[in-house]
Parts: structure tokens; C-alpha cells; sequence
């Protein structure tokens, strides 16, 4: 390609997950979540559905949803489970997953999703997105929920550098978030939390193709809106969110 290639920016197809999710936990998730032997898979927000398409193929006859909004992820998810031999036990859906009417499934998948379960703004929002999740799962089921935290509470000063209008109130502490999922009637069956190799992972491979992309291409004409893009997002993570966001994956069951 040159210079003058009029097609944009590559999308992020360096990451396995759409997410700070590392390949020795998603190898222990996928063994658990299988483990319950799942007949059926509902997953949130699901992007291309990594983490369902590996459940699916450890748990023969298991059959998954994904509902997403997003046209290119979904396709990607389609190309995935084809290559895997899925197609027959997969769909992957462009539906809004506000008050969807999929599901009660045996597993539940949310992954950095929960604000497309409820138009509920934060502090109110994961509480919300567990309620609807106690909704979706069956009765013995099981909610794979990777949700944000604050590792500690971030001053103004930190904020201001992280997205815009960013504030305490966007996230609870972790002890808050578990409190929370008790609340909505689950226990908290495992409780782990991304690290920071984990996030560098996610964080590096998410702009890995698109800074190459621009190394190559100094006059493309979308290659100054990009750099702006990159950089932003590049600053807000180094001098804003880096050790003080976390993620958690909160694996959960609901209480009878
Ligand atoms: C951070 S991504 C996570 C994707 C995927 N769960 C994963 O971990 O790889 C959040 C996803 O939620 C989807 N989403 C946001 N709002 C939604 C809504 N109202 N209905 C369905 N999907 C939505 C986005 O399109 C996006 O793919």
C-alpha cells in the first residue's frame, strides 16, 4: 500500500479479547465455565465472542448467542466459528441487548459490556446490568461478569486525565462491586482481577496495527485525525487510567 491507500486504519486484530484478558486465564476460565457443562451460552456485548467460541468448542452440543452491535465485530465472530466448525452451534446477532429477550442461558458472558444491558448511568449502571444478568442466567447457571474497579479512589488531577467528564463515581471499589453482586443475588464464586502484564498486553495490541499502519502512511489523509486518536487514547491510559483501573472477572452463581 501507499500513501495515498484510501482505506483507513486497520481494526485491532492483533487482540485475542476485546479486553485486558491474557491467554492463561482465558485457557482456566474456558475449563470452569466448560466444566458446568453448559447447553446454552448467552454472551452480552459480545464482540467476535472469543471467550463463548472456546466454550462452545470444549463443551460438545453446547449451542451460544451473541448480541452485539457492532456489524464488523459480529462478522469477524461468524468467520471465527466457521473456521472452528461452530457455525451449526452459534449465531451471532445484531440486536440491542437492553431488555433482551434471549436467554435464560446456562452461562451468562458480560465482558466489559454491562452498559449494554441498561441505559442506567453509573453509580447506578453495574447494579442495574446485575439485575438484568440474574434475569438471564437459569436457576444453577453461572455469569462470567468482567467488570471495572478502582484499584483506589483517583484524584480530580488524575481524572482529568483519563476520558472525558471521567469521575469517582464511574466505577466502585472492588469490595463495593462484590458487595453489589451480592446484593443482586449472586455469591461470588471466584473473584480475580486483571494484571498489569494484562493490560499492557491489551493495551499495546490494541493500536499495535494502527501505529504501524501510520508509520507507514505520514500523508494519508485520515492519518492526522488517526494519529490525533491514537495519541489521545495513548495519554489517557500512560498518564490517567494505567494502575488505578482495574478489571475484574467475577465468576457468578445465582442464589436460590
Ligand atoms: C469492550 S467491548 C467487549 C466485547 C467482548 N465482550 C469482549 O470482551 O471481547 C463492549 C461491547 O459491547 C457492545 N455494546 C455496547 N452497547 C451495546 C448495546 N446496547 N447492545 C449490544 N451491544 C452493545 C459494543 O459494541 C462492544 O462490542
Amino acid at each position: 500500500m501507499t500513501s495515498t491507500d484510501p482505506s483507513g486504519p486497520p481494526r485491532p486484530r492483533a487482540l485475542a479479547f476485546h479486553g485486558p484478558l491474557g491467554e492463561e486465564r482465558a485457557a482456566g476460565l474456558t475449563a470452569r465455565l466448560a466444566g458446568h457443562r453448559p447447553a446454552t451460552v448467552l454472551d452480552i456485548g459480545c464482540g467476535w465472542g472469543e471467550l463463548m467460541l472456546r466454550v462452545l468448542a470444549a463443551v460438545p452440543g453446547a449451542r451460544g448467542t451473541g448480541i452485539d452491535l457492532d456489524e464488523q465485530d459480529l462478522a469477524r465472530g461468524r468467520a471465527l466459528a466457521a473456521g472452528r466448525g461452530l457455525a451449526d452451534r452459534v449465531e451471532f446477532l445484531a440486536e440491542e441487548a437492553t431488555g433482551t429477550t434471549r436467554g435464560p442461558a446456562d452461562l451468562v458472558l458480560c465482558l466489559g459490556a454491562s452498559q449494554a444491558l441498561t441505559g442506567a448511568r453509573p453509580p447506578r449502571l453495574v447494579p442495574e446490568a446485575l439485575g438484568e444478568l440474574r434475569r438471564l442466567v437459569r436457576p444453577g447457571g453461572r455469569v462470567l461478569l468482567g467488570e471495572g474497579f478502582w484499584e483506589r479512589p483517583p484524584a480530580p488531577v488524575e481524572l482529568a486525565r483519563m476520558w472525558p467528564d471521567a469521575a469517582v463515581s464511574d466505577h466502585p471499589s472492588l469490595p463495593e462491586l462484590v458487595d453489589e453482586v451480592v446484593a443482586a443475588g449472586f455469591r461470588p464464586a471466584r473473584i480475580e482481577t486483571a494484571t498489569p502484564a494484562e493490560w499492557e498486553e491489551f493495551e499495546s495490541g490494541y493500536r499495535e496495527d494502527v501505529e504501524v499502519w501510520l508509520a507507514a502512511r505520514p500523508g494519508h489523509p485520515l492519518a492526522a485525525e488517526t494519529r490525533d486518536r491514537v495519541d489521545r487514547q495513548r495519554g489517557s491510559w500512560l498518564s490517567g487510567y494505567r494502575n488505578l483501573l482495574g478489571i475484574a472477572y467475577l465468576t457468578l452463581v445465582p442464589q436460590e
